[in-house]
């Protein structure tokens, strides 16, 4: 199992190599500036080039170093909150247009597997929706009308379904979803962006951007790119100040994988209704990512992954509860599994109505475009950025282009909204309250904790030798103060989910700068 103080790593973080790329050193130009090398900005980077686009990426990590290294990478049209609530939220039509887009990218994905010779894992499969008890006794009937009238017309009702030995009851067949190896996806896509031509560029901090024209991206280090149009596909566009964080909220989300043996668990992907939900696939290793030599040759052990527990970010700090629960519930249905080999946690950006932003960022040039609001289906909704984002610039109708407006406003979503902003404003009563401890005494080594100095609060992490390390606790986005999180190692902020490594770095946005020093805030 992965180290249980540091970060955790995902399976995919270990069977895959990085493509290697330079960090940006010059200035340059390009028709499209891409900022993020996740799904959405590889997958919008690959599609434009495909258009004759010139193209320049940015990432100030390694190629998928944010959340898509720590997905379960599911493809599926299935939508996680589900057709009913969708139709409910977007109407009748929406609902249609949600299908189509998550179901075209699918095939996208497939599309250019095929057509760049991907190595990635991809296999088409079945994903079952399970209604968890205690649920309304109709939602599976409901959810399959749903479905239908959305234009899923295979979905179907089945009296059994294949999600643990002892089977279960009813629940819903969804065919043709998708899974595959999340990081060996984007490293052949950069190969293929590499090959049209594109610029690739990591360890490149993108710190402001102006609409221009021409657009001007800065990077941290002093260089700039100018380019007709920029995306920001950094997950949580650090550009867009309070907008577009006022309608998503982050969660944290765990993940553990069993092994199990070959054939003791059908090879699908399983959802159930329960709230947070679990997620459920089944990875067979290559032969070179075998656990034991034996089994080199032909691997008679699969990996059992199987994802829930989420809570709001920065706002619960038990993730060894979390991961014994979500255990207990994999033993529960999957008796087969055995040892506990993995486990890792990443966040999830919940819009309040259900579906991504994708599109012109509100407030900017009209030559800034941005991709967020996964809602835990990232895959799907990265691959659609890369499609809609690419009509939008070279000016082609996308029928998609209103739904995933990050500008829409979803009349019916207004009691989430105000929830959701409520919680928001609750955390900031942590400037009036005391520390975790009294004292910097009391933090153990490898661990952290909020400290009250003063009118301020301070972030202190004691590292494994027992040295003290300081920074403001202040979130440098919109002044919440962050929460330490055991699990991972870091300052996660409980108001829009910027995160920050023990040293105060920062690790994901919507801040764009690091915790500042003791006494600079
Ligand atoms: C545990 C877990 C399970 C999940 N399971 C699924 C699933 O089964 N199916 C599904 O569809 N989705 C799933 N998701 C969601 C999905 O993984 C993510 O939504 C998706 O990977 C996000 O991709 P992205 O390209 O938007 O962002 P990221 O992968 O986070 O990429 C953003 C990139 O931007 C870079 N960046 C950020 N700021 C800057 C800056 N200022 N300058 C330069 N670069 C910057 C980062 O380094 C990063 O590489 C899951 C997520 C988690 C955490
Ligand atoms: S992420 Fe908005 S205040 Fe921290």
């Amino acid at each position: 199992m992965n180290k249980p103080l540091e970060q955790t790593s995902s399976v995919w973080m270990q069977s895959a190599e990085r493509p290697a790329c330079a960090a940006l050193a010059t200035d340059v130009h390009a028709d499209v500036c891409v900022v993020g090398a996740g799904i959405a900005g590889l997958t919008t980077a690959y599609l434009l080039l495909k258009e004759g686009r010139t193209v320049v990426v940015l990432d100030d990590g390694p190629i998928g170093g944010g959340q898509t290294e720590r997905t379960t990478a599911h493809l599926s049209n299935a939508i996680d909150d589900r057709y009913q609530q969708i139709e409910d939220l977007h109407g009748r039509e929406g609902a249609r247009l949600a299908a189509e887009s998550h179901t075209a990218a699918i095939d996208q994905v497939e599309k250019i597997i095929t057509a760049e010779k991907i190595e990635c894992e991809f296999e088409r499969l079945d994903g079952y929706l399970i209604a968890s008890p205690g649920g309304k006794p109709d939602f599976l009937e409901s959810e399959l009308q749903a479905s239908r009238r959305a234009g899923l017309s295979q979905v179907e009702m089945i009296s059994h379904c294949p999600w643990d030995e002892r089977g279960s009851g009813a629940c819903l067949r969804f065919p043709r979803q998708g899974q595959f190896h999340p990081l060996k996806y984007l490293a052949g896509l950069t190969n293929a962006i590499q090959r049209q031509g594109g610029r690739i560029y990591t360890q490149s901090h993108a710190e402001g951007i102006e609409a221009g024209p021409p657009a001007r991206v800065r990077t941290r280090d002093g260089s700039t790119v100018t380019a007709a149009s920029v995306v920001v596909a950094t997950n949580s566009p650090f550009n867009d100040l309070v907008t577009i964080h006022t309608k998503q909220s982050p969660y944290m989300t765990y993940v553990l994988g069993f092994n199990v043996p070959r054939g003791a668990v059908t090879k699908a992907l399983y959802w159930d209704t329960q709230n947070p939900y679990h997620y459920v696939r089944l990875q067979s290793p290559s032969a070179s990512e075998t656990t034991t030599p034996q089994q080199e040759d032909t691997p008679t052990e699969d990996l059992l992954i199987v994802g829930g527990e989420d809570h709001k970010t920065g706002q619960a700090n038990d993730s060894e509860e979390r991961y014994r629960r979500l255990e207990m519930w994999t033993r529960e249905r999957f008796p087969a599994v055995e040892a506990v080999r993995y486990r890792w946690s990443g966040q999830v950006l919940e819009t309040i109505d259900g579906l991504a932003f994708i599109g012109r960022n509100p407030l900017d040039g009209p030559n800034v475009y941005i991709a967020t609001g996964d809602s835990g289906q990232g895959m799907t909704h990265g691959t659609i950025a890369g499609m809609l984002l690419t009509d939008l610039i070279v000016g082609r109708h996308n029928p998609w282009t209103s739904l995933y407006d990050p500008a829409r406003k979803t009349l019916r979503a207004a009691e989430k909204f105000l929830q959701e902003n409520l919680n928001v404003a609750l955390q900031y009563s942590s400037w009036v309250t005391g520390g975790d401890v009294s004292t910097t005494e009391e933090i153990a080594p490898g661990k952290g904790a909020v400290v009250r100095r003063g009118i301020s609060k301070v972030a202190a992490y004691r590292d494994a030798t027992g040295l003290l390390h300081e920074c403001s606790a202040i979130c440098p986005h919109l002044g919440c103060i962050v929460e330490w999180n055991h699990n991972e190692s870091t300052w996660d902020c409980p108001c829009h989910g910027s995160r920050f490594d023990k040293r105060g770095h920062l690790l994901c946005g919507p801040a764009n700068s690091d915790l500042s020093a003791v006494g600079d805030s």
